[in-house]
């Protein structure tokens, strides 16, 4: 395995972040360690929970098996870059508040992150078999589904259809 360090330029939450770090590093250990944005979690590394769901170019990925190699020059956003400047929370973000969807929250960045994407693509028309296809990845053993499809629901009558 090469040891060999790389820099890679990233735009992280809409500014010029610069990272130096093995081509194999996963992307969720850049944006943790690095770049200390904890928002995002680490739960299977495999690719199977969405813990570690962020976007990268307006695309959910799975950051756990996302090299940084693969990432470079891209647009990534993280729960941190949800809000607005002034700390006002995404229509989705007030959704899962409204319905106090988290239990002990730790999938909900991830889950988050999936909804707003969903959002972004499908718009106020979203059905829940769109919410069932795009969600699927995303495991909650807290059993907290029924909140976060309401939530869905409830941010998508904001959203531009
Ligand atoms: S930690 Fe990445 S999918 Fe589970
Ligand atoms: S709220 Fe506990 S795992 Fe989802």
């Amino acid at each position: 395995m090469s040891t060999k360090l790389m820099t890679v330029e990233l735009e992280v939450n809409g500014e010029k972040r610069s990272v130096e770090a093995l081509a194999t590093t996963p992307l969720l250990w850049v944006i943790r360690e690095e770049l200390e944005l904890t928002g995002t979690k680490f739960g299977c590394g495999r690719a199977q929970c969405g813990a570690c769901t962020v976007h990268v170019d307006g695309v959910p990925q799975r950051s756990c098996v996302t090299p940084l190699s693969a990432v470079a020059g891209a647009k990534i956003r993280t729960i941190e870059g949800l809000a607005s400047d002034d700390g006002a929370l995404h229509p989705v973000q007030e959704a899962w508040v409204q319905h106090n969807v988290p239990q002990c929250g730790y999938c909900q960045s991830g889950q988050i992150m999936s909804a707003v994407a969903l959002l972004e693509a499908v718009g106020s028309k979203v059905t829940d078999e769109d919410i069932d296809a795009a969600m699927a990845g995303n495991i909650c053993r807290c059993g907290t589904y029924p909140r976060i499809r309401a939530a869905i629901h409830t941010a998508a009558k904001k959203v531009e259809s």
